[in-house]
């Protein structure tokens, strides 16, 4: 079981985010892929907008395993998913599905949005069928030069889904 706690501005979290987003799992699944310091991330932390979410997913015992963030948008009712990431020691345990879990009802049931959605590199295969796996589909596939595909996960589906 996990938790999700908001990032902060730490060494301790900007060494997680150093280590994560510099993976070679990470550039090949993220469409910004620029090198990540602990300055940058003191810089995003800065500079980030109120609406911006990022949480580091932990287990019950404060062991980080992931980060997941969320862009929201309060005016239209919808939401970026963003930077979903596991470690790559933790992966196959369930720990993506948890996530996705705890950022999804926090976005329909806590923020009452209408819509959540994602742009999701047409080359990251496993990305792509780990969404499809747990409920996402995709609703777009020529974006940005064919080089992502825009996925979508509307309230109805949310709840029907339960
Ligand atoms: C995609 C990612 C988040 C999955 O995390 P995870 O914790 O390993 O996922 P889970 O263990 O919860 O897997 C849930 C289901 O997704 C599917 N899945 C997970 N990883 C998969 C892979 N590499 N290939 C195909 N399907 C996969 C499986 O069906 C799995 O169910 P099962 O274990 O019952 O078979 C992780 O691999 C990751 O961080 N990848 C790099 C970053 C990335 O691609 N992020 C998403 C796009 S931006």
């Amino acid at each position: 079981m996990i938790r999700l706690r908001p990032i902060e501005a730490t060494y301790h979290d900007a060494d997680l985010l150093v280590r994560w987003r510099n993976s070679e799992s990470a550039r090949a699944a993220f469409f910004n892929s620029d090198v990540v310091t602990p300055d940058t991330h003191f810089q995003f932390m800065r500079n980030r907008k109120a609406h911006d979410l990022v949480w580091i997913a932990e287990t019950l015992q404060g062991e980080p395993v992931g980060m997941v963030g969320l862009r929201v948008d309060v005016i239209h009712r919808v939401a970026e998913h963003r930077s979903l990431y596991v470690d790559e020691q933790a992966r196959h345990l369930g720990y993506g599905r948890e996530i996705e879990a705890l950022v999804l009802s926090y976005a329909f049931d806590t923020l009452r949005l209408e819509c959540v959605w994602a742009d999701v590199l047409a080359s990251n295969e496993a990305g792509r069928r780990f969404y499809e796996v747990v409920g996402w589909k995709e609703t777009a596939t020529d974006v940005h030069g064919a080089q992502t595909v825009v996925i979508e996960m509307h309230r109805q589906e949310w709840e029907g889904g339960r």
